[in-house]
């Protein structure tokens, strides 16, 4: 496992993944009844946006420091606020203190009622994932295989609530091992709130892994994906990653009407150049 999320914290994606994951974390404690994220692949939950590994790779220049001087129209800021909340006063380049990672987010969101399971396989990244998170009673942190803790922990007994999964696909075979699991999760739990952040490299990869995830044959699953077109040219060896998705099973039944406010938005604050635009559509049909 060489993958260190550090290096992209902050990036389009991740702005992209945290306002959609904020926006369905706002739902779901609409009703006061508890409710249990599940994230599958924690990471560090914190990120210092100012340390060696971050100021090399300088993604999130890219990402959240755009959020800095926008001024977006009234609609979109409302359904930004939440996300904008969890990232606190921005410096003078753009960086918040400390970007915050899903369970940070999922930390600022929740409620004293509400429960808070981690995973994160890196022995390292998970003894520093406890050190960043601090004390708080609603989490339980475990270091396990991300679908086997996946397993463990549905049906959540408070039966509601949402699983994060966002691995870092650099295993092979993940993408056959992320169908598997999301197939006995909706088996186990068919009413839960799945969210399956991926990067879009390439075209024909991706549709075929969309027709194996509708093929798993559950309705309500929800397409959103981000480009921020044509990338810069840059060395060969390193094409960066200019497009990205998020498959939300059952999401709450806003978040398509939100989507086609906030994607045209992050459309022209995260984009490029040529090429950059959104995807808003149902892979499965809504029910
Ligand atoms: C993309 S990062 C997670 C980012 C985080 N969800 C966020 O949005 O802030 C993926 C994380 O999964 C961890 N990981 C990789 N393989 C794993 C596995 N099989 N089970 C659990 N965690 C894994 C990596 O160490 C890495 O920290």
């Amino acid at each position: 496992m060489n993958y260190r999320h550090v290096y992209h914290a902050g990036n389009f994606a991740d702005v992209f993944k945290h306002a959609f994951l904020a926006r369905i974390l706002v739902y779901l404690t609409l009703k006061e009844t508890p409710l249990r994220f599940m994230d599958a692949h924690a990471g560090i939950g914190r990120y210092d946006l100012n340390g060696e590994e971050a100021r090399r790779a300088g993604e999130w220049r890219n990402g959240v420091a755009r959020l800095k001087n926008a001024a977006p129209p009234p609609d979109v800021a409302a359904l930004l606020e939440p996300y904008l909340q969890t990232l606190g006063p921005f410096d003078g380049e753009g960086r918040p203190e400390r970007y915050p990672g899903s369970p940070a987010i999922a930390q600022a969101l929740l409620r004293p009622q509400d429960r808070i399971a981690l995973c994160e396989l890196h022995p390292e990244d998970r003894a520093t994932l406890i050190a960043n998170m601090g004390r708080d009673g609603r989490l339980a942190i475990v270091e396990l295989d991300a679908y086997v803790a996946l397993n463990a922990w549905l049906p959540p007994k408070e039966k509601r609530g949402m699983v994060l999964i966002d691995p870092p696909f650099e295993a092979p075979g993940e993408n056959k091992r992320l169908i598997e699991a999301l197939t006995r999760a909706l088996r186990k739990w068919p009413r839960g709130v799945y969210a399956l952040w991926r990067p879009i490299k390439d075209a024909r990869d991706d549709a075929r892994f969309l027709n194996a995830v509708a093929a798993i044959g559950a309705p309500n699953m929800l397409r959103l994906e981000l480009d921020v077109g044509e990338a810069p040219t840059t060395s060969a060896a390193s094409v960066p990653l200019t497009k990205t998705g998020l498959l939300v099973v059952n999401p709450p039944y806003v978040l398509f009407e939100e989507a086609k406010v906030l994607l045209p938005y992050l459309v022209k604050l995260l984009g490029r150049g040529k090429g950059a635009g959104f995807v808003c559509e149902w892979l499965t049909a809504p029910n």
